[in-house]
């Protein structure tokens, strides 16, 4: 697997962030919240939240360039044990294990920082096999699957919810 680190955003970021987060790949596979076409002041607001410092929201850093990103959403209410994590990774990166390795120590960074939360989970589009496997790769394990609940696109989606238990 390439060598990467997880480490906190900087201001410095923003060039690499839009860069690799300006492709309609990576848009697809998140919420509408995340844009497409995605531009300098996108990344500005984003960096804005995640240069914060609580340890949420992690860069993936390989050669010294921000490439990815990866995040922890506490819940509240009800839901309030359970972290939600996102994550995308820019495409000439894809296929050599980098998601699944830094789900796995954003797992342990979760669990070690939120000492009530219980679970985290995810939920990638049932058509996102690439998140599937790296899930199932970093110990999460299928727990339903929502038939038709998303629109993405235009097009209706599956949403396939996996979870790890502390
Ligand atoms: C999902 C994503 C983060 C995965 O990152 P990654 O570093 O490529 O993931 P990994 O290399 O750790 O694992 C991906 C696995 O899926 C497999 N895979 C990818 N596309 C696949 C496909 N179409 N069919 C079957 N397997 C596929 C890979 O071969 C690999 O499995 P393997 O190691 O057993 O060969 C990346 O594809 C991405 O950023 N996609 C766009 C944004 C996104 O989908 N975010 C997640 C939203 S829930």
């Amino acid at each position: 697997m390439a060598d990467y680190a997880l480490r906190p955003f900087r201001s410095e970021d923003l060039p690499a962030l839009v860069k690799h987060a300006n492709d309609p790949t990576v848009a697809a596979n998140l919420t509408d919240t995340f844009p497409h076409p995605y531009n300098e002041s996108d990344g500005r607001a984003f960096l804005a939240e995640a240069i914060k410092p609580v340890p949420l929201r992690r860069c993936i850093e390989m050669g010294g360039e921000c490439i990815g990103a990866i995040g922890l959403h506490p819940k509240t209410d009800l839901w309030r044990r359970n972290l939600e994590l996102g994550y995308w990774l820019g495409r000439e990166h894809r296929g050599k294990g980098i998601m699944t390795a830094a789900i796995r120590q954003m797992v342990r960074i979760g669990f070690a920082t939120f000492p009530d939360v219980t679970r985290i989970y995810a939920s990638p589009f049932g058509s996102n096999i690439a998140s599937q496997r790296a899930l199932e790769k970093a110990g999460f394990t299928l727990e339903a699957k929502l038939h038709g609940t998303l629109v993405k696109n235009g097009k209706v989606e599956d949403e396939w919810i996996y979870a790890v238990r502390r």
